[in-house]
This record gives structure tokens, sequence and C-alpha cells, in this order.
């Protein structure tokens, strides 16, 4: 028994080399961790339970047959970040590249399935040179099973993936169908085809970092939600996105202690909104005071950033923030915004995070460039995605709240449980002049001073509507705050909408317009 007991150690010994000692320290000269090192940072120690330590490729096409490595490059099983249950799979670039194929892709499914039947994330940090060409067809297979399982499992359970180093061909898909993609800077990329195929294509002369590096996929695509200086940063914030996310569609999102105290006032909130209603804010600044300390965690930061996404805790309870940004293109919504804060709707949704909604939007964004790469069918999106949503939704009003954008930011209408509005919000069909220049045209065309006409119009036009009374009296704002108070009626609204219950009509699904 003892020797056989040893044969096994030294079996698990040689596994966790993977491609051996050469091939990790060229990792590491690469700024790169291992597969192995990944999950030892990312998971509670000593919680790591591998699964498949010892399966091999069966392939025997170009002498495959002589370059077998226990564990097939990709090391999967399941542990606990701070204690709760993940699933895991880390792919092992130092063997075979981390190349995927038929064995490789069999451990990525077990674990998916398990982690679908058991209610638990998955998270899959990848790093792998694509299909194992060797391989052939049953690499595509191996990647279109996969495929598939992210597509059964999308709002059952969160899935993660961090990309870690390269991501190409249709490789790519898999992070593109989870949740949330981490990218590390300056060592991974993604992209459908690398520079050499673009440049005999398109005679585009692109390195791999501008075509697909984290920055491109940060701040031009939107496919990566976070760009992280390095590999312990990405999986630092992995740990921080798991605590404001419930393990799976059937559970409510995390609530931790909190007492709710007599005051929550929070007098800077009083502070925040300028005279000038044309001039500028930052909306994190309302964000931040509203929300418990420090818990703010943005998503998409570099992303279409006129308007801001994130998590944050709320009198303890885990909540989804969806705010127009007034500091950058005044907080229009345009094609990439309403994509951004669509898709962040959608996930709120799937996994029971109630929405607070931070509304200072003075409309959609005209032109050519928006209206044919369709501002109509992107702007929907975010529409549906709200009117779709059934947790509970809650929208405060610190400013403008024009045109469509009135409609789709939450509204009543379509189905928010709680509007607040701030003293300093306008509630109307378009700002003031424009709205003076349409209605009066006659009237301001005649006059003999039409400048002052104009002046004279606007104003009457601003005293009636650049002001949240209109919408309370017909009930479109439940009520009208003082700023300092915010937080504390945010606290109790969502408390009082914490059994909020509310169904769909019967249907397979409905037709998003995608
Ligand atoms: C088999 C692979 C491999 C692959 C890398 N390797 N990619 N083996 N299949 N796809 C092996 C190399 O032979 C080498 O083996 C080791 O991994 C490390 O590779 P290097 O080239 O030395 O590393 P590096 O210089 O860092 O370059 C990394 C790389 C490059 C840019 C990823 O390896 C590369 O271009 N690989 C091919 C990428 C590709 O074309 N893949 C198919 C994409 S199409 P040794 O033994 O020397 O350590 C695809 C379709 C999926 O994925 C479709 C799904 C629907």
């Amino acid at each position: 028994m003892q020797e056989k007991i040893r044969d096994l150690n030294a079996k698990k010994e040689e596994a966790k080399l993977g491609g051996g000692p050469k091939r990790i320290e060229s990792q590491h000269k690469k700024s790169k961790l291992t597969a192995r090192e990944r999950l030892h940072f990312l998971l509670d120690e000593g919680s790591f339970e591998e699964i498949g330590m010892l399966v091999t490729h069966r392939s025997t096409n170009f002498g495959l047959e002589k370059q077998k490595f226990l564990g097939d490059g990709v090391a999967t099983g399941y542990g606990t970040v701070n204690g709760r249950l993940v699933y895991v799979f880390s792919q092992d670039f130092t063997v075979l590249g981390g190349s995927l194929a038929e064995a490789h892709a069999e451990k990525i499914c077990k674990i998916m399935d398990l982690a679908l039947k058991n209610g638990a994330p998955v998270i899959g940090l990848n790093d792998s040179g694509g299909a194992r060409i060797q391989e052939g067809v049953v690499s595509l297979g191996g990647y279109a099973d996969i495929f598939y399982r992210n597509t059964r499992a999308s709002g059952v359970v969160p899935q993660i993936s961090a990309i870690m180093g390269p991501c190409a061909g249709g490789a790519v898909y898999s992070p593109a169908l989870t949740d949330f993609v981490f990218m590390v800077e300056n060592t991974s990329y993604m992209f459908v085809t690398g520079p050499n195929v673009v440049k005999t294509v398109t005679h585009e002369e692109v390195s791999a970092e501008d075509l697909g590096g984290a920055s491109a996929h940060s701040t031009k695509s939107g496919v990566t939600h976070f760009s992280c200086a390095n590999e312990i940063v990405a999986i630092n914030n992995i740990k921080q996105l798991l605590t404001y996310l419930p393990q799976n569609c059937e559970e409510q999102s995390p609530l931790d202690d909190y007492d709710l105290k007599v005051s929550e006032v929070r007098e800077g909130l009083n502070e925040i909104i300028p005279e000038n209603p044309n001039q500028p804010y930052d909306i994190r600044e309302v964000i931040n005071e509203t929300v418990d300390a420090e818990s703010f965690m943005e998503v998409h930061k570099t992303f279409a950033e006129n308007i801001v996404v994130g998590f944050a805790k709320l009198g303890g309870k885990s909540i989804g923030i969806v705010a127009n940004q007034p500091a950058v293109l005044a907080g229009v919504l345009d094609i990439q915004s309403s994509r951004k804060a669509g898709r962040f709707v959608r996930f709120c949704d799937s996994f029971n995070i109630p929405l607070l909604v931070f509304e200072d939007v003075p409309g959609f964004l005209p032109g050519t460039d928006q209206e044919w790469n369709g501002i109509i069918a992107n702007g929907a999106k975010l529409l549906y995605a709200f009117c779709e949503a059934t947790v509970p939704r809650v929208t405060v009003i610190t400013r403008k709240a024009y045109g469509g954008a009135y409609d789709v930011m939450n509204s009543k209408h379509i189905g928010a449980d709680m509007n607040f509005a701030w003293p300093s919000a306008e509630i109307a069909v378009m700002g003031a002049k424009g709205a003076a220049e349409i209605i009066f045209k006659n009237e301001i065309k005649s006059s003999e001073n039409p400048a002052e006409k104009l002046k004279e119009k606007e104003t009457e036009y601003a005293e009636l509507f650049a002001n949240p009374y209109n919408a309370a009296a017909r009930g479109y704002v439940d009520e009208i705050i003082e700023p300092k108070d915010t937080r504390y009626k945010l606290i109790k609204a969502f408390r009082m909408l914490s059994n909020k219950v509310d169904t769909l009509p019967k249907k397979k699904h409905g037709n998003i317009p995608l």
C-alpha cells in the first residue's frame, strides 16, 4: 500500500508542475502567475478541491501521444471565497499553451454542470492559445460544449471570467457570454482575429495590445468590465465583486448586519448640485455620499462614461446603481451608455439585486452617427431591461429628466416602485430654450426684439416645468425630498420593498431588441 500511496502522490506532484519548471519560469518572466498560483490567491486557504487532476488527452495526432500532461492544461474544481462556495477553472499556459481540446473542455464542462446543479458561481481564469490545433474539430466541439453551458447557466448562477493571457479566435465567446470580464493590463488580450490577419484583410497595422488589450476593451468595445493593473488586483477585484452577489438566482442579494440609525442625514448632498443648471457635477459624489462608506464598486468605469453603473451596499444591503453622469457629455444617453446600463440592469434583475437610479439626463444624443448606428434599437435595450425588471426599483431625480429619457430612466410608468425628486429637479419634455423656440416660434419671429422675446418665453416655460412639482402633482414622483435625507429615505424604501413580488406574463421569453 505504501508504495501505491507514494505512486499516487508522485502523480499528483507531477500534475501540479504542469508543463515543467522551464515553462513556469517563462510564465513568470512574462509577469504572469501559473494556473495554480492564481487559484491559491483567489480561494480561501486550503479550500481548493481539485477535480480531474489526472485527466489526459486521448489524441495521437502529430505525435501528441508523446506530449501528455496530467490535468491536460486546466486545473478545475471548487473552493470557497470568503467562506462561500465557488466553482473554478484555471487554464495552464505551461501545458501546450493552455490550448483547449476534448479532455480540457470536458473538465470545464464538468465543473459548470456541478455549478448549475448546486447553484454557485463559476469563475474562469483564461490563459490559452485557443483551440488545440493538433486535435482538430474536437477542439471546436469542446468550445461549443462550453458556450452551450455558459448560455444555459446565464441568469442561474453568476459567471465571471478573468483574461490573464491570450484569448483569441472563437475562444473569446465563452467570456463574452459570462456576466463579468476582467482583463489584466499589458499581459492579456482578446480578439476574434489577431494583428496578422487584420493586416492581411484590412491592411491595418496594429499591435495585439492596441487591438485587443485591456485598455481597448475597457474603453472602446466595452467587452471587459474591469481593467486591472496586474493579476493580483484582478483576483482581489473578483473577490470584492462576489461580496455583492447572491450564489444563484433563487437567493436574495447579500445583507450585512446593519442598524438603521435615527439619523442618516448626509448634509453634503445639499451642496452638490450647482446653482447653474448647465454646470456639470460628478454623480459619483452623490453616490458615495449616499451609500455605505466605501462600498461603491464601479463596473465599466472607463467605458461610456456618461453613465455610471456599479454595486454598493445601502444599509448593509447589496444594490445595483445606474446613474447619469452630468460630468461627461452632460449625462446624455447614447448607444454605448444604453447598452452598458441595459446589460447591468439585466444582470441585477437576474440575481435579485435591487436597483437604484440617479437621474440627471438632458435626453438622447442627436446626430447621424447615433441614428445610423442604431440609437433607437440600443436605447430600446435599456428601456426593455427596466420595463422587465421585477426587483425593487427606486429612482432619485437629482436634476434633469427630459423627454424620452425621463421615461426610460426607471420612471414610475415603466414599473419603478418609489420615485423621489430633489427640489432641483426639472421634469419636462425638453429644455426651456428648445421648447420656447418651438411653441412660440411665430410670436418670437414677429416680435420687435426676438432675442428678448425668446428669453421671456424661455423663462415662462422654465417656471412652469423646470421643477418637480407638476410631476409630483400627478403622482409621477412620490415625494420631493431634501438631498440630505436621500440616504435615509432610500434605506427605508428598499426595506419597505424587500418582500416585493412581481411576475411577468407567461411566456417562453421576451424578444429584447438585441
Ligand atoms: C497547440 C499551442 C497552441 C495551440 C500555443 N501552443 N498555442 N499548441 N494549439 N492553439 C503551444 C506552443 O506550441 C508552445 O508549445 C506553447 O504552447 C507556448 O506557445 P508559444 O508560441 O511559445 O508562446 P508565446 O510566444 O507566448 O505565444 C502565445 C500565442 C501563440 C500567441 C498564443 O502560441 C499562438 O499564436 N498560438 C496559436 C494561436 C492560434 O492560432 N490558436 C487557434 C486560434 S483559432 P511548447 O511545446 O513550445 O511549449 C481558435 C478557434 C476556436 O481558437 C474556435 C472556437 C469556436
